[in-house]
């Protein structure tokens, strides 16, 4: 989550001198020395590949830049029509510099260390797609989706095939595993979460599983409470990655009986530091070390982060008695 991020001097200094942060992501020296700098700092047992959820609609020919103090800015997608002027062939020319920066960095990476690639999910970059960057209500998204989900679907395919092929290129570069980030998918009601975000993550599962029956894929399906049960079913999917607000114990009997889990401590504790942020990793620990466990954040690392706490939380784990390694 974020580990290449503005907590980290190095990353800053990096971003400095290669202008916008998209031509950071499709510059593949430079995105692969921003993925290993939090490993040669810390240490960590997997990198994920430096690049964005939106390379996908700025490969598909939206307009996609960030800004700095704002985030993320499209040129929004109004209608139908919009969607005859997403052009899906160039998408993996556009896309190269990104398998080329895993390839690199499967170079340089020690051969124990997972390598992440991972996408959106078609859900996620809708909003984005529709809303033209991020949204509190998600109001333009769920109204085209809940009245006229004929067409929302349109563009729900085109982004499970656009997905999907990158996903199966950034294995076919050397990603080791796979992680697909819905950080909206608690926005919508049962129903409509069945639709847009476990079904399409369905597919790109299958398809990705097609080719490629031994990668592991972990999903993120950020605050979408007992759909998370639903995703930790899907045939194909290894993991699940949990966001803050899901309950140790609950995940512990109901997820990691079918599903390895990832998660789940908030990033306001590693702002914080110290003893709090000790007792916290320690009940995260203790709930799920005795299964199948990856310790991760509930979501990205905060940009005031000290960094000497990433370094006492890196310690407190690798000095957890209870790890087998
Ligand atoms: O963790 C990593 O360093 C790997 C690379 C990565 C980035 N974004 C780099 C990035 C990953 C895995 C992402 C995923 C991503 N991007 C998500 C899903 C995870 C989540 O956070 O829920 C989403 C929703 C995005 C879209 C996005 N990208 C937003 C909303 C922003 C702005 C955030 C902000 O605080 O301003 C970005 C920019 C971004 N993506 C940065 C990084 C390191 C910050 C860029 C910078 O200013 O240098």
């Amino acid at each position: 989550m974020r580990q290449a991020g503005r907590y980290l001097p190095e990353y800053r200094e990096l971003r400095k001198n290669t202008g916008s942060f998209l031509n950071l992501c499709y510059s593949p020296r430079l995105a692969a020395e921003a993925t290993l700098q939090p490993i040669k700092r810390f240490d960590f047992d997997a990198a994920i590949i430096f690049s964005d959820i939106l390379v996908i609609p700025d490969a598909l020919g939206q307009s996609v830049s960030f800004q700095e103090g704002i985030g993320p800015l499209l040129d929004s997608l109004t209608g139908f029509d919009d969607l005859k002027k997403l052009n899906q062939k160039k998408i993996s020319d556009r896309l190269n510099p990104v398998y080329e920066a895993i390839q690199i960095t499967r170079e340089k990476l020690p051969e124990e260390k997972a390598l992440i690639g991972f996408a959106g999910a078609p859900w996620t970059i809708s909003t984005y797609m529709i809303e033209g960057g991020t949204s509190r209500d998600f109001l333009k998204t769920k109204s085209w989706a809940f009245s006229k989900p004929l067409e929302f679907s349109g563009l729900i395919d085109i982004l499970v095939d656009a997905i999907s092929e990158h996903l199966i290129s950034q294995i076919e570069a050397g990603a080791t595993t796979l992680q697909i980030f819905d950080s909206w998918a608690g926005m919508l009601p049962e129903q409509e979460f069945d639709q847009w975000c476990l079904k399409p993550i369905k597919k790109i599962v299958y398809c990705v599983k097609e080719k490629h029956p031994g990668i592991p894929i972990i999903v993120f399906p950020r605050l979408a409470g007992e759909g998370y049960i639903k995703i930790a079913e899907i045939e194909g999917v290894s993991a699940v990655s949990l966001d803050q607000t899901v309950s140790l114990n609950w995940a512990k009997k109901t997820l990691q009986s079918k599903v390895t889990v990832q998660g789940n401590l908030d990033p306001v504790y590693l702002l914080a530091g110290g003893k709090v942020m000790r007792d916290e990793i320690a009940r995260i620990l203790k709930a799920f070390s005795t299964g199948p466990f990856v310790f991760n954040l509930g979501h990205g690392v905060l940009p005031t982060t000290p960094l000497e706490h990433v370094s006492e939380l890196c310690k407190f784990i690798s000095d957890w008695p209870e790890l087998d390694g």
